[in-house]
């Protein structure tokens, strides 16, 4: 596991989007699985600066959303799949049929899971996650087994109360309960995966998932195991250890 540490927001945004636009350009194709959250909001901005400026292009790649929350409106801003195209998918070259969401709404959200596995295969190129103070990856909240498929699970109530953030019109009982997400399966089966963190309520997280024992009551540490795994964090995420 690589641990790559910037000292700066900028230094930090620029180290992950070189190796992102790097990809691309090594893999046009590229199968990408990414995360909502506060912490890649500058990324994806730089990324739509770099495509507008004709520096990195996902005309080619594929793209899954990472999880969606359950029980929203269907015009709820904060929804996972809203998020990504606020974000980055409106502003990129990306060809809508290539964007992959997991629909919360669907009568049979079993089988939706299941459709989406089968449609990512055998784990993506390149697996972009945050990570939770808890430990979670995406939604796979503490004691996930590793061999997790897609699936509806049930939010920790920590997740509840720190995705108020993500939906600052709703109310607190409004806030979702359940969502769906990318199981531990398919994120360990990735050919590459990065973990985004920044600031200071990251730092023990990090130095539990990155240095602490490995096990499913912290998800983040499986990736301890994984072959090509680099956490990006910046100087306070990274703390002082
Ligand atoms: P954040 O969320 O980027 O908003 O901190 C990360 C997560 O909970 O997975």
């Amino acid at each position: 596991m690589n641990l790559l540490r910037f000292d700066s927001s900028a230094a930090w945004v620029g180290g992950v989007c070189a190796l992102w636009t790097d990809r691309l350009r090594s893999n046009p194709r590229l199968k990408i699985c990414l995360p909502t959250g506060l912490t890649p909001v500058p990324v994806y901005a730089e990324m739509v600066r770099r495509v507008r400026a004709g520096h990195a292009s996902f005309a080619q790649a594929s793209l899954f959303a990472l999880d969606e929350f359950g029980g929203l409106d269907a015009n709820e801003p904060g929804r996972t799949s809203h998020t990504l195209r606020r974000l980055l998918l409106g502003d990129v070259d990306l060809p809508p049929d290539a964007f992959h969401v997991l629909d919360a709404d669907a009568p049979d959200v079993e089988r939706t899971c299941q459709r989406y596995d089968a449609a990512i295969g055998d784990g993506f190129d390149l697996v972009l996650l945050g990570v939770g103070t808890n430990g979670h990856l995406g939604m796979n909240e503490p004691a996930t087994p590793p061999d997790s498929p897609t699936r509806r699970v049930d939010l920790h109530e920590s997740t509840i109360q720190a995705s108020a953030r993500y939906f600052p019109t709703l109310a607190e009982r409004d806030l979702p309960r359940w969502g769906l997400t990318v199981g531990l399966k398919q994120i360990l089966a990735s050919r590459e995966v990065w973990v985004l963190a920044t600031g200071s309520a990251k730092a023990p997280i990090v130095r539990q998932a990155v240095g602490g024992p490995v096990t499913a009551d912290v998800p983040a540490s499986l990736l301890q195991a994984h072959a090509n795994c680099s956490w990006f964090v910046d100087g306070e995420a990274g703390g002082n250890w």
